[in-house]
């Protein structure tokens, strides 16, 4: 496939979906936020009171997910979800979910449909590892926990939704350890991935960085 893909990984709160949308708007590239697909099944067996372990009622919620994305809101079954799949229930049952290989197996057709003309950048945690493998630029993008768990808070209380630092930190510590150790698609470095660790980086930095990387590679 000739059309241009990037991919940036990383753990959870890591500022991936802020630096892939910056980048992609940059370029004037397509973006797709992979952790909103695994978030919109989360949310449906929230809404359904299906149970979260029955991996084929699961699959079909993923296979038939009747979703629009608007610029930057998000529909579900005509219903805007744009905020109310960003709680941490959501997340947190996102990344048990993601565990489960049928569900996996359904989202990654959806995913592959985002790469169009003019190109691509999209975040996740097995974007370059397993969903575009031939990426054009990899990128792996951390931060330590703290610095992730800073980030978190200052943007739930820019939203004016109560949080608490050390419930954050846990989660993300959580969080990370259900990502890195499931056996299907973990979030891990591939060998052919810049890592960019971005603790002490400014959000401008680190979109230049990205562009450079880009305009190096292609
Ligand atoms: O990135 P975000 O926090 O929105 O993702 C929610 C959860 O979805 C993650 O914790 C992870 O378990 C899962 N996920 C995944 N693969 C992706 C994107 C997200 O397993 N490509």
């Amino acid at each position: 496939d000739s059309i241009p893909v990037i991919t940036i990984d990383g753990p959870s709160a890591s500022g991936k979906g802020t630096i892939a949308q910056l980048v992609a708007k940059k370029l004037a590239f397509h973006y797709l936020d992979s952790g909103a697909l695994y978030r919109l099944v989360a949310l449906s067996v929230i809404q359904s009171n299906v149970d979260s372990t029955n991996e084929s009622a699961l699959a079909d919620i993923a296979l038939n997910l009747n979703v629009r994305f608007h610029d930057s809101s998000l529909q579900l079954n005509g219903e805007d979800v744009t905020n109310s799949i960003r709680t941490e229930e959501c997340g947190k049952l996102a990344s048990i979910i993601a565990r489960q290989l049928k569900v996996r197996a359904a989202l990654l057709q959806r995913q592959r449909a985002f790469r169009q003309p003019p190109g691509l950048v999209t975040d996740g945690r097995d974007m370059g590892t397993v969903v575009f493998p031939d990426a054009t630029l990899k990128i792996f993008l951390t931060a330590s926990a703290e610095e992730r768990a800073q980030r978190r808070y200052k943007q739930l209380i820019e939203k004016g939704i109560n949080a608490n630092i050390q419930t954050l930190l846990q989660d993300i510590y959580e969080r990370d350890a259900r990502d890195s150790t499931r056996d299907i698609s973990p979030l891990k470095q591939g060998e052919d991935t810049k890592l960019l660790d971005t603790t002490s980086l400014s959000i401008e930095e680190v979109v230049n960085e990205v562009l450079r990387l880009y305009n190096a590679c292609r």
